[in-house]
This record gives C-alpha cells, structure tokens and sequence, in this order.
C-alpha cells in the first residue's frame, strides 16, 4: 500500500495548473453513451473514478480510445450489454450515471447499486423517483438498480432535496423521452450546467441549467460532437487552502473565477490576499490567519467537498471558528487523525468547534476518503517534521498527480511504499 511521506514546514510558492472537473467528466462519460456517433471528449482528468468508469464502459461494449493522458474518443454503437456491475464499479459513485444514460437511450438499465466515498447514508431516492416520473419501472434486486420502461414521456419533477446526482440522472434520460421535463429545486452545480452543455453539443434541448429549474425538451437521438471538460474547481481550491495552511503564494492556472467565489471568499475572510484575472487566481498568505465560520450548501455556497480543507486550515488560525456541515452527515471523520497532529477541534453532531493552534505537529495518520485525504496531506504540508498519511488510495480518486504538482510549488512530499523509503526520504530531507 503506498503512502504519502512529507516533511512540512514549506510555503507552497508558485504555479499550479488545474485538470480538468473530475465530477463533470465523471457524468459527461456516462452521457457519452447515449448516441451511436462518434465522441471526442477532452481535458479529463487521469483520476481512478475515471478510469474505473471508463473500463465499465467497455465492459459493456463501448470503445474508448485514449489518444492521449487526457482525451479520449468514444463509440457506443457496440453496446451489447445493459448489465454494469464489476468489483471496481460498486466502488465509485457515479456508476449510477449510467443508469439515466442507458435508460434514456435503450429504456433499459441495470446497474450495481453505487458506492462512493464514506460521508454519509447517500440515498438514491430522487434518483428513482425522477425515473419513476418519467415512466420507467425502479426496482433493486441482487444489488443492483434495474429500470425498465416501454417508453420515456416527459413530467413535471420536483426534486426533495438539492442533489447533483439525482438532477444529472434525470437529466440525461428526460433528453432522449417524449415531450417536455421541468426538474425544480435542481442542482445548479458547475458540473450540472456542464452536463448540459455536453448534451446540446450533441443536439438535446437543455435550457435553464445553472438555475434551479430545468428544462429538457426531449429528442429523438443524439450525434457526434467534441467536448472539453471545465477546469475542477476542487482541485483549484484545495491548492488555494494549501497555500493558506503552509503561508504561501500559490497561483492556481486554468480555472473558472467565477466557481471559486465562495471559497474566494472564504479565504479573504482568512486574512489572505486573492487576486483574480481571466483564468487564474492567486492566493497570498503573508499574515496570521484569523478565524471565521463556515456552512457548506449546494452551490452557489461554500462545497461540502472543500469542507475538510477549511477545517483543516482553520485549525492553525488565530481565534475559535465553527463549520457547519450541511450535505453529508458523517464527513468529520478526518478530525480524529488531525488530532493527531495537535489540533483541537470538537465535533458535536454536525459542526465542528475549531480553536486554533500555531502548527500541527508531523504524525502518522491515514485517508478516510477523497478530500479528507487532500486535507490530511495539508496538514503535513503545514506541520513541523514529518507525516505519513495511509490510504492515499483515496486520494488517487480524484487528484490527478497530487505529489508531483506540490513538489512543483516547493513541497517536500513523495509517495513511499516501505518503511525503508519513509527512512530514506526521512534522511534526504532532514
Ligand atoms: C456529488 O455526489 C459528488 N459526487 C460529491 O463529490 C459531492 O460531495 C456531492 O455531489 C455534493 O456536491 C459526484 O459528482 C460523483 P448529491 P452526489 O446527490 O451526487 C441527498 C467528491 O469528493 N440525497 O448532491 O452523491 C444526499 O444524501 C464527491 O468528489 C438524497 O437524499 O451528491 C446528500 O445529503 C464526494 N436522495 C444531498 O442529497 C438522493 O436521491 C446531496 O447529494 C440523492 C441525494
């Protein structure tokens, strides 16, 4: 099992570009499916959900062609198969996209129900209940998710809760239905409007993604097209809070301004300096940081996804701070290993009381998921001496070349995988 094995202490100075949205091109994949044309599909992330879906996908037939680490070119007219479940498939949450595509396009769809990172009971509820509306018959049986329907019409859906999941799903199989779908109280996510921009490029009728109604006037079929996925604004600020965590400078390359306004925000609350302009945006950290509160919402409010980041962050800043978890009930399970660390911070239900410290100190800690991992190697990055954090294969989910991209900006990070690197790097660094 390999590890992360830093010696903290470094600002994180420089420049880091941003790959491309893990979770739009986790769903635009997915949607590729759904034409028998050809699909060119750029700017996607070299992540493990993405290659774990994209093996599924030829599984059931589709060919995907990697013409380099970040394109691939895609045909879906061999599917032979309606059945997606492999070992690796129950692992990753948005299998379940292939359910909305498959239905849509074949009226028909078996899936392994999805598994996903730890944070929470994560119900498909709104998922079922969008296709139910539409017409498909939703059952679960053996493990799996099976909708069947003769037909798709279009149908008014009010979705119970804000889900990016649910409204994805919906989404894409009210675009191959008859008639007219509204989806109210939708997701308004980046990657939501992306999705949508993905499928009119290849002829559906999407109109109001980003607002929390959603129109889909239903198509025959889809065609080819050529798609660039938008830049992953989780990624873009887990590097802007690295740079805050360690006092750094770090300018963050190939994003969108405009999905980063909450944790922008945020950051100026922090005491840091943030300086905008057309695709980038550059954190300065020179001062102490200070506390501030936080609650994570749908968007536009501040991610779930950049939750533990934050507190982690919050931890090393001057006062009491309090964030509030709002979408996930069980996604403070990173706390204890910072603890660890030194900080103090105490979880009672949903919020986390954080009074903060002047330094983390280096332990041996380990990943409990995706962003908590991210947030755990901040903490390293920032600590005195040296932190192994376990698990990184949590990590390798949804960071594209973590290590080497903070040892761009000066970190003293590498992967080891015995006890005999950890030493060696221990040596080298020390
Ligand atoms: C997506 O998960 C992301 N995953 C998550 O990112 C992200 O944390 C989350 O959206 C919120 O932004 C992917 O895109 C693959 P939801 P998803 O449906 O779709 C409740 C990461 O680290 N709900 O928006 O599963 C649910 O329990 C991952 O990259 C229902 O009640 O999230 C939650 O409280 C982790 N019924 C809330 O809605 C449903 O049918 C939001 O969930 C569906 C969801």
């Amino acid at each position: 099992m390999e590890q992360y094995v830093i010696r903290g202490g470094n600002p994180l100075v420089g420049e880091v570009d941003i790959g491309g949205a893990k979770n739009a091109a986790l769903a635009i994949l997915a949607a590729s499916v759904m034409t028998d044309e050809t699909v060119r599909i750029d700017n996607l992330p070299d992540v493990r959900d993405i290659n774990v879906l994209i093996q599924a996908m030829e599984e059931i037939g589709v060919s995907v062609q990697r013409t380099d680490r970040h394109t691939v070119i895609i045909n879906a007219a061999g599917i032979q198969d309606l059945l997606v479940d492999n070992e690796y498939i129950k692992k990753i949450r948005a299998s379940y996209y292939l359910l909305g595509a498959l239905l849509g396009k074949y009226k028909r769809a078996e899936v392994a129900l999805p598994g996903g990172c730890n944070i929470g009971s994560r119900p498909i509820d709104q998922h079922i209940k969008g296709f139910r509306a539409l017409g498909a018959n939703v059952r679960i049986a053996h493990g799996r998710v099976i909708a069947e329907a003769e037909k798709l019409t279009g149908r008014h859906i009010y979705m119970d809760v804000v889900t990016v999941g649910a409204t994805i799903n919906v989404m894409m199989a009210a675009a191959l239905a008859e008639g007219r779908t509204i989806i109210e109280n939708a997701a308004k996510e980046p990657h939501v409007v992306d999705l949508a921009n993905f499928l009119n490029s290849m002829g559906a009728n999407i109109k109001g993604a980003g607002t929390d109604v959603i129109r889909i006037r239903g198509v025959e079929k889809l065609h080819k097209t050529e798609y660039s996925v938008i830049p992953d604004q989780i990624e873009a600020g887990t590097f802007m809070f690295a740079a805050a965590a360690t006092k750094g400078d770090v300018t963050v390359r190939n994003v969108i301004p405009k999905h980063l306004e909450s944790i922008t925000a945020k950051l100026i609350e922090l005491g840091c300096e943030v300086r905008e302009s057309d695709d980038e945006v550059r954190v300065v950290a020179s001062g102490p940081l200070t506390h501030t509160h936080v609650k994570t919402l749908a968007y536009p409010g501040f991610p779930t996804d950049m939750q533990p980041q934050i507190t982690t962050t919050l931890a090393l800043s001057e006062g009491t701070s309090i964030v509030t978890e709002s979408i996930f009930e069980n996604r403070f399970k990173y706390v204890d290993e910072l603890a660890k660390m030194g900080a103090n911070i105490k979880v009672e239900g949903n919020t986390a009381i954080i009074d903060g410290i002047s330094r983390y100190t280096g332990a041996r800690i380990s990943a409990p998921d995706l962003r908590a991992g991210a947030a755990l190697v901040i903490a390293g990055l920032a600590a005195e001496g040296i932190t192994v954090v376990d698990d990184i294969y949590y990590v390798e989910r949804g960071y594209e070349d973590f290590d080497v991209k903070l040892r761009g900006l000066g970190a003293m990070i590498e992967k080891a995988s015995t006890e005999k690197e950890i030493q060696k790097f221990q040596l080298k660094t020390g």
